[in-house]
């Protein structure tokens, strides 16, 4: 615990002493509050704004992946694999939750949100609903890891108590907080959200495995014996998770890692596309690809690089532990941020007025030696929820769960 003088110190060795300028106002307990906020500052984190966000890529080239038509003969032999791991305890799902969902606006968790028109569904009824249609194939269930963040865990974890965990296994689903990145200002300095708290948000989806580890929930996984984690969205209601076809194609292949993809709709499309960077995997982002690249084809006249993540990922548990205490890129993203001014009054900006730092799951696919991209049918597997309206939205998912038989 720092005593106020220690926070001063080292508040003016990073040039930020504002962030004290209303503490004699606050209380004991806020004052506390504080300095433990202070002493938890990753300094680090803020000197990735003088870095630029695009860090130098290698060599590009493509990465074959196993598409419908070969998945489609080989069914048999990839869901027995997969089902064989299931049983044999060898899989565990991490359901990333933590995020803030701000582009759907919904005040609570977008887990909860009501995603049914004439009967009370939710995102995660719906989610756990995919999950059981295969753990009811395998007779038996696998761990669910729900990450969560100190901004929804309550409200996530109340749900799910009070939707008696939707019929699954209470046993088999633990949750667990992901770590918070201060905010700044386009000055770089540390944002107030109230007098006595730095406004802070979920660090992104990256530090997942660290967070995981750092709960004591890697135990668990160890504890069980499982050896692959199949990592997933919150939003994407037509979810396939700890899909056996899926586990057995990526185990078969004797790769570390596996990637569901669907093939893009287009070359403009804004998803991020799986490659070779160096000869290892990796995902660049729509932004990053040249016209040139998004429009290349090959001898068959398909897009060179046509597979795009829809965030549903398998990794190794041993190689995951091994990335652990690689240093991860620290993405530098522009954001509305709401702050106490200099008057004291809280202001809710409406264009962005800072920035926020973040990890993203996408840079640990270029931390594994290989990765098997596996095709998936667009229609029937990739249905997220980013905004109310529009593309990929409330509506869009709607169309696409009840295209795929599911009552709304
Ligand atoms: P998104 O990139 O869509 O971010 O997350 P978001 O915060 O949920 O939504 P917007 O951008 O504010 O509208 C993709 C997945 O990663 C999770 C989200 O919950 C979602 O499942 N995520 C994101 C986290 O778990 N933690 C984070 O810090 C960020």
């Amino acid at each position: 615990m720092l005593t106020k003088e220690e926070a001063l110190l080292l508040l003016q060795k990073h040039d930020q002493t504002h962030v004290l300028k209303y503490y004699d106002e606050l209380s004991e307990e806020e004052q506390k509050k504080l300095l433990a906020q202070v002493a938890d500052l990753d300094w680090d984190l803020l000197s990735a704004i003088e870095k630029t966000n695009e860090e130098e890529k290698g060599e590009i080239t493509p990465l074959g992946a196993v598409e419908i038509t070969e998945i489609e003969e080989r069914k048999e032999e990839f869901v027995e694999e997969g089902l064989k791991a299931i049983r044999d305890g060898k899989v565990g799902c991490i359901l990333l939750a933590g995020g803030m969902g701000t582009r759907l606006g919904f005040d609570r968790p977008k887990g909860t949100y009501p995603i049914g028109v004439n009967r009370d569904l939710s995102i995660f009824e719906c989610l756990m609903n995919n999950l059981m249609e295969v753990t009811d194939v395998a007779g038996c269930s696998v761990p669910l890891y729900i990450m969560t963040s100190e901004k929804n865990h309550v409200d996530t974890v109340d749900f799910f108590e009070e939707n008696n965990y939707f019929g699954y296994p209470e046993g088999d689903v633990h949750f667990f907080v992901q770590d918070m990145a201060p905010a700044v200002d386009y000055n770089g300095k540390l944002l107030l959200e109230e007098k006595g708290r730095l406004a802070t948000s979920p660090n992104g989806n990256g530090g997942w495995f660290t967070s995981l580890h750092k709960s004591g929930l890697l135990d668990d996984v160890h504890a069980r014996g499982v050896e692959w984690l199949n990592i997933f969205a919150v939003d994407n209601v037509l979810q396939r998770i700890a899909d056996p076809a899926f586990i057995g194609a990526t185990i078969l292949s004797g790769k570390e890692s596996g990637s569901k993809v669907v093939r893009k709709a287009a070359p403009e499309e804004r998803v991020g596309v799986l490659c070779a960077e160096d000869g290892k995997p990796s995902i660049i982002e729509y932004y990053e690809m040249t016209e040139e690249m998004s429009n290349l084809r090959d001898e068959q006249g398909e897009l060179t690089y046509r597979f795009g993540v829809i965030l549903n990922y398998l990794f190794r548990v041993d190689r995951l532990e091994d990335i652990m205490a690689n240093h991860m890129h620290v993405h530098v993203v522009e954001k509305k941020i709401p702050f106490i001014d200099e008057k004291g009054e809280l202001q809710k900006p409406e264009e962005p007025n800072g920035y926020k730092f973040e990890t993203l799951i996408l840079d640990m696919i270029h931390m594994m030696d290989s990765n098997l991209p596996y095709e998936v049918v667009r229609e029937k597997e990739f249905a997220p929820v980013k905004n109310l309206h529009g593309v990929d939205s409330v509506d869009t998912a709607r169309e696409l769960l009840k295209a795929n038989g599911v009552e709304l």
